[in-house]
């Protein structure tokens, strides 16, 4: 069989033009969409009374059969019939003869093009806000375990203040939250239908774009014909929410990456997510934070590609358009890839208490909280600063910290000490004393566990 479209030309397409025009290399992973749409299209055309309702019935078993075949691996596709979509009618037709050439009424590729990438990303989203669900999990799981868990908190990756695990960990939790609002929060310009629209300027037939709306879950239609076959803002869309979820993960890898190192020794990822070195016989590296970190360049790529492809393109479909696929498809593979592997690795993570502890223990991330004490006790907050700048100086000059100066020590510096002290400057009672609604407190990160497990058993 010759082109689809080959009745206006006298001459055979150029090999390479075959070759460099088709997306059938790329798009074939939208059969089973483009199969849904099909039938959705044509039960309205029945509807409708466009086509006759045996031909209609021909058509719906002929593209159930193409989809079983495949599904089963027996289709090829060919490079010559361009995209899915041609090569999908083309085996139609193969199999139920000339009738299948009725699917294509009332319709276009550039609508129906725009209809398989809606259904395809609105799955798309859906399953990975369950895999970023799965992730919450993990890191609230290991939160709870290290509710008793105190590491130094860091600003400028110089120690700070200390803070327990569990806080740090429910930072991301809050994090992959906004994401799974803002993926959920895109499905609305998703969940719309363009089809219907034609080639551009709608289409002469009686169809019923609203029926098809309906059959096929979408809450609604494209409002204006040109706008429903060039709109790729749904796929940029997604391309950003994905960027933000990548540098999400990548802030996290580094962490882990940072943390399982000899030089902070908080954590060790489990075996099973690490790998070896071929000449180095002790090496365990983080491959899989390294990997997903690296990875996260290719995801903002897919982004400006996209951004760039779109500017300037005038209205409505152009062929610049096919390139919105790879990079969707890449992107969805990549951030898939990722999630799948993160909340097993983080639920296994064995992390180091005792070393977490060890580094509280040496550090001078309570001092704000000797500050603190000394405002307590009627001194300005500006003046205290100072007094405390100059205790931790004269312990660096000695080689104590601040829990290892006697009574005396402190009161040469400031008259306002007192016994009390050593009770203040506990890690325990430095993180406790940050009781405020969404504080590193016990009290207010086991709340903020509860209201966390409260939305994931709700959505
Ligand atoms: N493969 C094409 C794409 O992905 C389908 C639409 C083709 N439309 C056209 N008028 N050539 O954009």
């Amino acid at each position: 069989m010759s082109k689809l479209w080959g009745g206006r030309f006298t001459k055979q397409t150029n090999a390479l033009v075959e070759q460099y025009t088709a997306s059938i290399g790329f798009d074939q992973q939208l059969a089973e969409e483009d199969i849904q749409g099909s039938l959705a299209h044509v039960t309205m055309l029945d509807k409708c009374g466009i086509v006759p309702q045996e031909d209609v019935e021909t058509i719906k078993d002929g593209l159930n059969r193409v989809l079983e075949k495949i599904r089963a691996g027996e289709v090829e596709y060919s490079v010559s019939d361009e995209d899915i979509h041609m090569n999908i009618e083309k085996n139609l037709i193969q199999e139920i003869g000339a009738v299948g050439g009725k699917l294509h009424t009332g319709r276009s590729r550039n609508d129906q093009v725009a209809t398989d990438m809606h259904l395809y990303l609105r799955n798309r989203v859906i399953a990975l806000t369950g895999m970023l669900h799965e992730l919450q999990t993990s890191l609230i799981g290991q939160a709870k375990d290290n509710l008793d868990t105190i590491i130094p908190g860091y600003t400028h990756l110089q120690r700070a203040q200390p803070i327990l695990f569990a806080h740090h960990l429910m930072a991301y939790v809050s994090m992959f939250q906004r994401d799974i609002d803002r993926l959920i929060d895109s499905y609305k310009r998703i969940n719309v239908l363009p089809l219907g629209a034609g080639a551009l300027a709608g289409t002469t037939f009686p169809i019923d774009r609203h029926f098809v709306a309906e059959q096929l879950g979408f809450d609604g239609v494209y409002e204006n014909s040109l706008d429903a076959v060039s709109d790729r803002d749904f796929i940029l869309e997604f391309l950003s929410d994905a960027s933000i979820i990548m540098m999400h993960l990548s802030r996290l890898s580094e962490e882990l990456v940072l943390w399982s190192s000899t030089e902070f020794n908080f954590v060790e990822l489990d075996d099973a997510f690490c790998t070896g070195s071929s000449i180095m016989p002790q090496k365990k590296n983080p491959d899989v934070p390294e990997l997903v970190r690296g990875k996260t360049g290719r995801v903002y790529g897919n982004l400006m590609g996209l951004l760039t492809v779109l500017k300037s393109l005038p209205l409505a479909y152009n062929k610049d358009m096919q390139e919105d696929k790879e990079g969707m498809f890449d992107t969805v593979a990549t951030l898939e890839g990722a999630l799948q592997l993160f909340a097993p690795m983080i639920a296994t993570m064995k992390v180091n208490k005792g070393r977490m502890r060890e580094a509280v223990n040496t550090d001078f991330s309570n001092a704000t909280d000797i500050a603190d004490f000394l405002v307590g006790k009627g001194l300005p907050f500006r003046q205290a600063h100072e007094v405390i700048g100059k205790t931790v100086l004269y312990c660096i000059q000695n080689g104590k910290f601040l829990l290892d100066l006697k009574l005396e020590e402190f009161q040469q510096f400031s008259p306002l000490f007192d016994d009390s002290i050593y009770e203040v400057l506990k890690p325990e009672t430095v993180v406790d004393a940050r009781n405020v609604y969404g504080g590193t407190a016990s009290v207010q990160v086991q709340a903020a566990i509860g209201r966390a497990e409260e939305t994931l058993s709700v959505s």
